[in-house]
């Protein structure tokens, strides 16, 4: 595999895309949830900057529980509505949290994040679970990141099967 680099002086949209297919040969001949997840959460990690954690949670009957990650170890299972990412879960839509101390319930995991990003993984309507980013610096993420970042879990979801994962 030929890894890319990534300038940080490129544009967001532009660093996206070359993540995306980056992927998308990672992901070519491979559909395990598990394995793309994985692998998906160690390029965002090192390749995007000014990120301490990157990883997933899977919905397992009513509750989100820990996948595939990148950072310190983190807390295992959020109840659907509870937290950023139990929030944007339960809203199915992405959730930008520009101060986390300012989140009511925002659940720390890593004293070091003080912004984080939650988008849900969707398949055809079902809520799989969600991807989580998070940040030590105040106003990472925008909507750049966002509209990367769902175009990103996008190509995961249609890649992947996760019934090894979910239930
Ligand atoms: N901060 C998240 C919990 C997960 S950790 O950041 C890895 C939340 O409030 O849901």
């Amino acid at each position: 595999m030929q890894p890319i680099t990534i300038d940080a002086s490129r544009a967001k949209p532009e660093t996206y895309r070359a993540l995306r297919d980056q992927l998308a040969g990672l992901f070519d001949g491979e559909r395990d949830g598990v394995a793309n997840s994985a692998n998906t959460a160690a390029a965002l990690y090192h390749l995007l900057p000014d990120l301490n954690w990157v990883g997933f949670y899977f919905l397992h009957r009513d509750e989100l529980v820990l996948g595939p990650f990148q950072g310190k170890v983190a807390c295992v299972r959020i109840a659907l509505g509870r937290g950023v990412c139990g929030t944007a879960a339960h809203r199915r839509e992405t959730v930008i949290v520009p101060d986390v101390h300012a989140f009511p319930g925002h659940i720390a995991c890593d004293a070091e994040s003080r912004s984080e990003i939650v988008i849900p993984l969707i398949d055809h309507g079902r809520l799989l679970g969600v991807l989580d980013l998070d940040s030590p610096l105040h106003s990472r993420f925008d909507s750049e990141d966002g509209a990367g970042l769902e175009f990103i879990a996008d190509l995961l979801v249609s890649s992947s099967d996760f019934r090894r994962l979910i239930d």
